[in-house]
């Protein structure tokens, strides 16, 4: 069986590695090409999660870069169809709801190669979300479906998909923390310059950790200038330390220069382990990442999401998560009262089968077959 496995962005590489790896223990079963859409590009958005997670050399780059979602999906489109003719796989594997996995699996629908979704079902029934338009396309013309929860299963029956295609596996997000966690030593050494000293003077101390980067909070100066001043209020009673995506970067340089108090710390994107060395000790994480709302849920971190809406409900009947208020004080008064708050859910996580093995339970589908 000839695998293409298309990835492109930061949360694809924490969730193709598992299956890749899983993959590979039957060298006679399958033959794998990774393509790399270029998506994301910046080292410590790419190549670092590579050396991290031991993942091959993609065999492909398309290097498309950054754009419009238009140019950049359709670029993606043209460049992704020329390597499937060239490779022929008999399956395409994209992986949760960027625009590389909505790119691979339209150019491998109109190619009649059969399209695996591993993430499936998810969604925040919030079309203003470009995830969200993501998700149901590439769930519509997916030849097997792969979801992390019950709540995925529901969500594609109701929109007419085969229950046949449907394959409940948990979450291949979790494999890669739970092995991760199983290598506890690689905390030891971070990478980032100056994050070992921050690390030691955070010691016996709370900390707030902070990710942002949907278009909805930080493309918009307002909305962003509120989040900021919520998290400037919080650090006035404790640290908070914000690796800053990309994205969000250029959006608050527009805003202008500012001077930010000593306790917030703003940082450089990190790699994998540094950032769960992070989230493992934090008080309360700050976000509206898809992956950190289930990285917690795992952990059992506190977990406020700057949204008004999650397409992974089960953190938060299962796990530490919690939707939180969007305006400026109230998003303080928010993250003072997480911080003296524990867990929160009606059942105590993790949610059921996300155990560190959903990829080897996707290989049996697939062996299955
Ligand atoms: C993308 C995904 C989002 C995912 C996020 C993970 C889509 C529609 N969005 O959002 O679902 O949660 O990745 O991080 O697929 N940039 C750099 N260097 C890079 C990459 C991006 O500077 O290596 C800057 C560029 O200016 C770019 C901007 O970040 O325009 C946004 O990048 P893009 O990939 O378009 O969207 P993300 O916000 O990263
Ligand atoms: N992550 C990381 N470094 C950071 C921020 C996040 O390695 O500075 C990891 C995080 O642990 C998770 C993944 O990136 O595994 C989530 O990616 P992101 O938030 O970019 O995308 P989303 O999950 O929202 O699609």
């Amino acid at each position: 069986m000839r695998v293409m496995h298309i990835v492109g962005a930061r949360p694809n590489f924490m969730k193709v590695a598992p299956v890749i790896r899983a993959m590979s223990a039957y060298p006679r079963l399958f033959q794998q090409v990774l393509v790399h859409t270029g998506q994301h590009y910046d080292y410590q958005m790419s190549t670092l999660f590579f050396e991290e997670l031991h993942l091959p050399k993609p065999d492909h780059n398309l290097e498309v870069g950054s754009g419009p979602h238009g140019a950049q999906t359709g670029k993606m489109l043209a460049e992704a169809e020329k390597v499937m003719q060239e490779e022929k796989p008999d399956w395409l594997f994209v992986y949760g709801d960027t625009n590389s996995a909505l790119a691979g699996s339209l150019a491998a629908t109109k190619l009649h190669i059969r399209v695996a979704h591993v993430e499936a079902g998810l969604r925040s029934f919030d079309r203003a979300m470009p995830e969200e338009i993501n998700r149901i396309v590439t769930d519509q013309v997916s030849d097997l479906l792969f979801t992390p929860s019950q709540d995925g299963n529901d969500n594609l029956e109701r929109e007419g998909i085969e229950r046949g295609k449907i394959h409940l596996v948990g979450n291949v997000m979790i494999d890669s923390l739970a092995l991760a966690i199983a290598q506890a030593e690689r905390f030891a050494h971070l990478r980032a310059p100056g994050l070992s000293e921050l690390m030691e003077r955070l010691e016996g101390q709370r900390y707030v950790l902070v990710t942002l980067h949907r278009p909805s909070n930080v493309d918009e100066s307002s909305a962003l200038s509120k989040i900021l001043s919520a998290l400037v209020a919080v650090s006035k009673r404790n640290q908070v330390v914000f690796p800053v995506h990309p994205r969000t970067q250029q959006r608050m340089k527009a805003l202008g220069p500012e001077q930010w108090p000593d306790s917030l710390h703003l940082l450089e994107p990190l790699g994998y382990f540094d950032f769960l060395a992070l989230m493992r000790k934090a008080a309360v994480m700050v976000t509206d990442s898809g992956g950190v709302q289930e990285e917690t849920t795992y952990l059992g971190v506190p977990c406020l999401t700057v949204r008004p809406n999650t397409e992974r409900p089960i953190t938060i009947t299962c796990g530490t998560n919690r939707l939180s208020p969007l305006g400026g004080e109230a998003l303080g008064a928010a993250i003072n009262e997480a911080l003296d708050a524990r867990g929160s859910g009606d059942c105590k996580g993790p949610p059921p089968l996300w155990d560190g093995h959903a990829a080897e339970r996707i290989v049996e589908v697939m062996v299955g077959l």
